[in-house]
């Protein structure tokens, strides 16, 4: 039996959104991304292989894991056994420290920590870059994870996806950044994969290839807010790129909407905190949760503003976390 090895990774928010793939098979996205790696979101896993099994084995948060997600994490562990001709199966132990597939992006912290813990039990030796390249595999943000603070994810162009690959924009460190999680009812289990919505999107939204042009330019400029440390600029692009993937999403038929009432009620708390002078900005994945970035000194005021909503649920107080490593 193999060597229990423990990995951990953080999961991102991304504050300009990856939505859509140009290659579903090696999961290669359709444009780049840009992310902050939070602190307080955390997964853990530790993966053993072991010649006894006949299948791979996976306890998620205590409990054993649907055979569809079981399924994707063999899918995924194929890969790094066909790269060194292992043939165990392993078995997987993941925590999240979060409610898992709500939206608070537990395929970006799960699939990091997998790429690490798997790729090290086989032994096999892996520059950041190709560890980016195999979580992207697992899931588009998972290439995020691998790295601390800002990360850009670069869609590339080659056909084989080795040029789409995650890496750190130096930035988030000496940044007194926070972002508050507000978690939004309704949010357990989605009903709706990010993987499904995007393939819907790109089959039927009108707006899929408005929103695809639309993002080299907010990556240019978020890039360029962090490089000045402009905090309102990187923020309007924030919401901004939000805002126009989640337009994409509701213009696809059927129309898919990942908001409830809290959602839309957090965003316009997140603008009257603005007009009343504290700088604060609103990002939403597929899910109803609300990320909220400010000034770490003003994340108090956001979770004053924010926590009494109906339908907010629990508030996660977040700040730039670090790269993913083995414990
Ligand atoms: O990592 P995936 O395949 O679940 O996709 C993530 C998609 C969004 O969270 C909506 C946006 C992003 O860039 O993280």
């Amino acid at each position: 039996m193999g060597k229990a090895v423990r990995a951990r990774a953080c999961a991102n928010i991304a504050l300009v959104k990856y939505w859509g793939k140009r290659d579903d098979a090696q999961n290669i996205p359709a444009a780049g991304s840009l992310s902050l790696t939070l602190d307080a979101l955390t997964t853990e896993t530790s993966l053993r292989f072991d010649p006894e099994l006949a299948k791979d084995e996976l306890i998620l948060d205590g409990e054993l894991a649907r055979a569809a997600e079981r399924k994707r994490v063999s899918r995924f562990l194929d890969l790094v056994r066909a790269r060194v001709g292992e043939t165990s199966k392993c078995r997987i132990s993941s925590d999240n420290a979060f409610p898992t597939a709500s939206g608070l992006a537990s395929s970006a912290s799960g699939f990091a920590a997998l790429a690490v813990a798997a790729s090290t039990a086989a032994g096999l030796e892996l520059s950041p870059r190709e560890l980016s390249i195999l979580a992207r595999r697992g899931s588009g943000s998972a290439a995020r994870s691998l790295f601390g603070g800002f990360v850009r994810m670069h869609a590339g162009d080659a056909n084989d996806g080795s040029d789409s690959y995650a890496e750190p924009i130096a930035g988030a460190a000496d940044w007194d950044l926070a972002m508050t999680l507000c978690v939004v009812d309704g949010g357990g289990r989605k009903a709706v994969s990010s993987r499904e919505a995007m393939n819907a999107c790109r089959a039927t939204s009108p707006l899929y290839e408005p929103w695809l042009a639309s993002v080299p330019a907010d990556l240019r400029e978020a890039e360029a807010a962090i490089v000045v440390k402009d905090f309102e600029r990187l923020g309007a692009v924030t919401e901004r790129s939000t805002l126009t993937m989640h337009a994409s999403a509701l213009a696809a038929r059927p129309g898919i909407c990942f908001w409830t009432p809290a959602t839309i009620a957090c965003m316009n708390a997140v603008k009257k905190l603005r007009a009343g002078g504290t700088l604060a900005f609103f990002t939403m994945d597929a899910g109803p949760h609300v990320k909220v970035l400010s000034a770490a000194a003003d994340s108090t005021a956001v979770a004053a503003a924010l926590g009494d909503i109906d339908g907010v649920s629990q508030m996660i107080l977040a700040r730039p976390g670090p790269g993913a490593r083995i414990l």
